[in-house]
């Protein structure tokens, strides 16, 4: 058996095999499925201080290869996190990210603050990417000045590991990768989802309520596998692959291509234990090939 564990910026991961936030719940909804300890860190559902509805229905639709997303944060805020979820999940014997939102600086500010007293929280995923929100989100991700402002202000007071989340509708990933690490980012995570919309052709309306949202799925893969390998090479502190990851293989390629770790999302629709399931064949990938750790196949795309 190979040694899966990787470091994310100072965090110690025991395999780079991490849930991607808003597709597993806060974690106890997997627990049928899965054993969250199993994983090499869960990322809960994207959190905000105060409870959101989310948008209105519908806020799902399949595509060729994909899904669309509309959801639109729906939580219930980081009070009922820490009553009723937090007590559970801080037991798993993994690391637990908190996928961090807001409509403001001073929003994602005040959550951070609140996230530090909590022990069993090893990180914040810092989501400057949600495509589905008219403040917050994406409207900062997409936005250099703004991106730089949210990541300083977050920075300043954040205690924990601090992930940042980078949304691919932009020109140019690697300038807000470079920013998030000049402006403190432990690692960063791409890609969320990309904007897309579906329409209905016999009664002619958007299928979702918001007529855009994102899409995730095997259809975004080599666009995320891109970004991811050109990422790795902009910037010195660790990215987790993010992108249409359903098995070993694809998880194997984004390591190749220059990731420490890895999320899945949408295949844990499709099968709730995918995640658990790309731990076991990750290791029997690094055994197939001769890797005694998971780190030495780190960027080793050769160009030959
Ligand atoms: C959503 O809740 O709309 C999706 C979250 C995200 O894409 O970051």
């Amino acid at each position: 058996m190979a040694d899966l564990s990787v470091d994310i910026g100072g965090l110690k991961l025991k395999n780079p095999v991490m849930t991607a936030s808003g597709t597993c719940g806060f974690g106890p909804e997997m627990e049928p499925f899965i054993d969250p300890s199993d994983l090499g860190a869960l990322v809960v559902k994207g959190t905000t201080l105060k409870n959101r509805d989310g948008n209105p229905y519908p806020r799902m639709a399949e595509t060729p290869s994909g899904m669309l997303n509309s959801v639109g944060l729906q939580n219930k805020g980081i009070d009922y996190f820490k009553e009723f979820t937090y007590p559970r999940i801080k037991k798993y014997n993994t690391s637990v990210i908190i996928n961090v939102n807001g409509s403001t600086v001073e929003d994602y500010v005040e959550l951070t603050e609140i996230i530090n007293d909590l022990d069993g929280i090893d990180a914040i995923e810092l989501n400057i990417s949600c495509p589905n929100v008219k403040m917050g989100g994406m409207v900062f991700g997409t936005h250099l000045p703004a991106a730089e402002k949210v990541i300083k202000a977050v920075r300043k007071v954040c205690k924990k590991s601090m992930m940042v989340k980078l949304s691919p509708n932009v020109t140019s990933i690697t300038d807000f990768a470079k920013l998030a690490e000049a402006e403190g980012a432990d690692s960063i995570s791409l890609i969320n989802t990309l904007l897309g919309m579906a329409v209905d052709a016999k009664t002619r309306k958007p299928v979702l309520s918001t007529v855009t949202g994102g899409l995730s799925g095997p259809a975004i893969k080599p666009v995320a596998l891109r970004m991811v390998w050109q990422v790795a090479a902009a910037v010195k502190i660790p990215v987790i692959g993010i992108g249409g990851i359903m098995n070993a293989t694809d998880a194997a390629e984004f390591m190749i291509a220059g990731a420490t770790a890895v999320q899945v999302g949408t295949a844990m629709f499709i099968e709730p234990t995918a995640a658990v399931d790309i731990v076991k064949g990750l290791d029997k990938y690094l055994d197939d090939y001769g890797f005694d750790k998971a780190t030495d196949l780190i960027s080793t795309l050769d160009k030959q």
